[in-house]
């Protein structure tokens, strides 16, 4: 069995450290972070051993390390576990920045080490039965779809909410991740883009923790409404903002040529896809419950805005599938080359706000192999 290092031990690697119950692969026997007591408090909880960054890098019982840092550290993080010799899978963005994004994917490719990137929501039933349904040509040829992300900001639940608001974060390099993976991967890559970008407030109000009622100065446009042409010629209109109080609209649609299809939330692995195929006809229901990344595990008691009270969550499938595929010699879908074009996106989205004008990407990739029922069922307990 492989072992994983964790660098970064904050809000979301108990979400990691619970994956270890779903999936048959993962083994975290050591974990650091540059704050010594957020890597104590994990290793005294989870039972396993804390290091120094340089010592976990050099552990040769640690196989992968998985980097859970902010995403201004991503990239500096991330070289370093390529550099040391190690198979890195990183949260969401790959970095924030593109030329620093194609160097980690250049790294690992030319030390022959696997490198993967968050998000892994796609391989979620929701993800995977909507791309089933497009592949077979259930609501025909889609050239035309919308998503929309919008909720009032993290100050509101997260305790460091800083690094949302500096240079390196905004809405588009948190949440785009979700939405554009979701979209390469049933649309297959993008082409170019056109956005504008909107700073509402000029500071943000922290609501939790112990810094509540502290202020954030906001540095970067907090909401963003652009549309994006794919190669295949759909054209998806898209709006993320951490802005919006309450909305009602559905996370993602797409309309085709025979039908038109709710996706399900991309940033979450449940459904059920809906699909309605004829004028004024009922919305039908193909529901996931059934399917292995499909389950409701999460019952939510905290009435986030745009979160569903039951969810689907099993974020670590991407790792999973990192490890099985590195035990197994094959390719792993939550690839650098998929991380690095909707990088492309997201810093092409960014861009083309800034600069008012339309930008052609500079990168493509394949659309992930699809995970089937059988694949999954290899790394699931
Ligand atoms: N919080 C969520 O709900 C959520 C959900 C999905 C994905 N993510 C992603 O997960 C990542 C982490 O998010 P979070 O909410 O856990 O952030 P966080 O701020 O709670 O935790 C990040 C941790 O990384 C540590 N760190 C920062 N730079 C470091 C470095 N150079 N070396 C070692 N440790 C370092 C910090 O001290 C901190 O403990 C981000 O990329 C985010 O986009 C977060």
């Amino acid at each position: 069995m492989l072992n994983v290092g964790l660098i970064g031990c904050g809000n979301i690697a108990e979400t990691y450290f619970r994956s270890q119950e779903y999936f048959n692969n993962i083994n975290f026997i050591s974990c650091t972070d540059i704050n010594e007591e957020a890597a104590k408090k994990c290793a005294d909880q989870y039972n396993i051993k804390i290091q120094s960054v340089d010592d976990l890098l050099s552990n040769p019982d640690i196989d992968v390390i998985l980097n859970l840092t902010v995403p201004q550290a991503h990239h500096e993080v991330t070289k370093k576990i390529l550099l040391a010799g190690k198979h890195s899978y990183c949260e969401k963005p790959l970095s924030i920045s593109f030329e620093q994004g194609k160097e980690l994917v250049e790294i690992a490719k030319e030390k022959n080490i696997y490198l993967g990137n968050a998000p892994d929501t796609f391989l979620g039933a929701g993800g995977q039965l909507s791309r089933q349904l497009l592949d077979v040509g259930e609501i025909g040829d889609v050239q035309l779809g919308n998503f929309i992300f919008a909720f009032p900001g993290v100050e509101t639940f997260h305790h460091n909410p800083d690094s949302w608001y500096k240079k390196g974060g905004g809405p588009i390099i948190d949440m785009g991740p979700y939405f554009f993976t979701m979209l390469v991967h049933l649309l297959g890559p993008a082409k170019n883009v056109q956005s504008r970008g909107i700073k509402v407030k000029e500071n943000r109000i922290i609501d939790a923790g112990p810094r509540k009622d502290e202020k954030v100065i906001v540095e970067v446009p907090t909401s963003y409404t652009f549309n994006v042409e794919f190669r295949s010629g759909a054209l998806i209109q898209g709006f993320i903002s951490f802005d919006v109080i309450n909305h009602q609209r559905n996370h993602m649609e797409l309309y085709g040529t025979k039908g038109s299809m709710i996706v399900p939330d991309p940033n979450m692995f449940g459904g059920p896809v809906t699909i309605s195929k004829e004028i004024g006809s009922e919305w039908v229901d193909h529901s996931v419950d059934a399917m292995h990344l499909g389950k409701v595990n999460i019952i939510n008691h905290s009435g986030r805005t745009n979160e569903a009270p039951q969810q689907s969550n099993y974020r670590g499938a991407g790792l999973a599938d990192l490890i099985y595929a590195i035990e197994n010699n094959t390719e792993h879908r939550c690839n650098g080359n998929l991380a690095l074009h909707v990088l492309d996106l997201i810093e092409s989205t960014i861009n083309a706000a800034e600069l008012g004008q339309e930008i052609t990407l500079q990168t493509t990739c394949n659309k992930p192999a699809p995970f089937t029922e059988d694949q999954i069922s290899h790394i699931m307990k």
